[in-house]
């Protein structure tokens, strides 16, 4: 395996590749990424996984400054799994102040969007700047940021990029939390806590499973639950899995579609999001 820094190293050590599987991460590497980079394995001749927290993506009052950095650690997790490592620094990939952005579809002012006005614009930007820096047959995202993973696609079929993107499921800790690198924050009190997004979660798709027709009511009695257990809570949401559209009322839509439901909340001073399939 080998650790590069710079576009030129990347390039020359790529030139000859034909099959390229890529993941893109922000490092702190965790079992989830791990995943998405041993499935990369099975659908190229040459695994590259790059580490690069994008300054773009992180609002104002975001954790961009503490965001966990450990690129040493991380290198020797990937020993054996990646075959190159892309690790460039923030002047690497803007040697100058960034001025031409990607412009997304309303969806990424929603959700996610809402809650980080710019996030998507800024994930994107750079997701289609390391396209280019690294030209991948296949890029692989995982389902956890399943906003982010639905606006990739998006962007993909929109500007006609020639990759094939792969959604991978949620890895989960053994009570059901899903891996981030931001559970680190979370004190003993709150990391017990924290599961119980998930079992919302879970229980809002056995009620709609079950017939449960007013969504909106399942919506709110959601948000009222996670508040009562002292957790800030920016959306819980029913949307459709291909075009994101939210789940008006349940019966023959939930039937003939395809759903997800996803939820963002803060446990003191951590964010989580999650989902669950339908
Ligand atoms: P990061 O949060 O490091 O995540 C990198 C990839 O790992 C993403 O595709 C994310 O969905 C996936 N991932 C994270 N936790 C996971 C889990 N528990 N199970 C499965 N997959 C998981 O997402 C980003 O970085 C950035 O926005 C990036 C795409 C790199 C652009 O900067």
């Amino acid at each position: 395996m080998e650790v590069v820094s710079t576009i030129a190293e990347l390039r020359a050590r790529l030139s000859h590749q034909s099959a390229i599987a890529f993941v893109p991460t922000m490092g702190n590497l965790h079992e989830g990424h791990l995943e998405l980079i041993r499935r990369a394995r099975g659908l190229g001749d040459c695994v590259v996984a790059s580490i690069f927290v994008n300054p773009l993506q992180f609002g104002p009052n975001e954790d961009f400054d503490r965001y966990p950095r450990t690129l040493e650690n991380d290198s020797a997790k990937l020993q054996g799994l990646a075959d190159v490592v892309f690790a460039p620094s923030v002047s690497e990939v803007y040697p100058e102040q960034q001025k031409v952005y990607v412009e997304l579809p309303a969806i990424a002012d929603e959700l996610e969007g809402a809650s980080r006005p710019g996030h998507f614009r800024g994930m994107a930007t750079v997701v289609l700047k390391l396209f280019n820096m690294v030209q991948p047959q296949v890029v692989l995202f995982g389902k956890k940021d399943y906003q982010q993973l639905h606006i990739i696609r998006q962007m993909v079929a929109q500007l006609n990029l020639p990759v094939n993107i792969v959604g991978i499921n949620t890895v989960r800790a053994a009570d059901g939390l899903a891996l981030s690198s931001r559970n680190q924050y979370l004190s003993q009190l709150e990391r017990n806590e924290a599961v119980f997004l998930y079992q919302m979660l879970k229980e809002m798709r056995q009620a709609l499973l079950q017939g449960e027709q007013d969504v909106e009511g399942l919506r709110l009695q959601a948000i009222d639950r996670l508040s009562g257990r002292g957790w800030s809570v920016d959306y819980v949401d029913v949307r459709n899995r291909s075009d994101f559209l939210p789940l008006g009322k349940a019966g023959s839509d939930l039937t003939q579609r395809d759903w997800v439901v996803l939820a963002a909340a803060r446990l003191g001073n951590t964010r989580l999001l999650d989902n669950v399939e339908i």
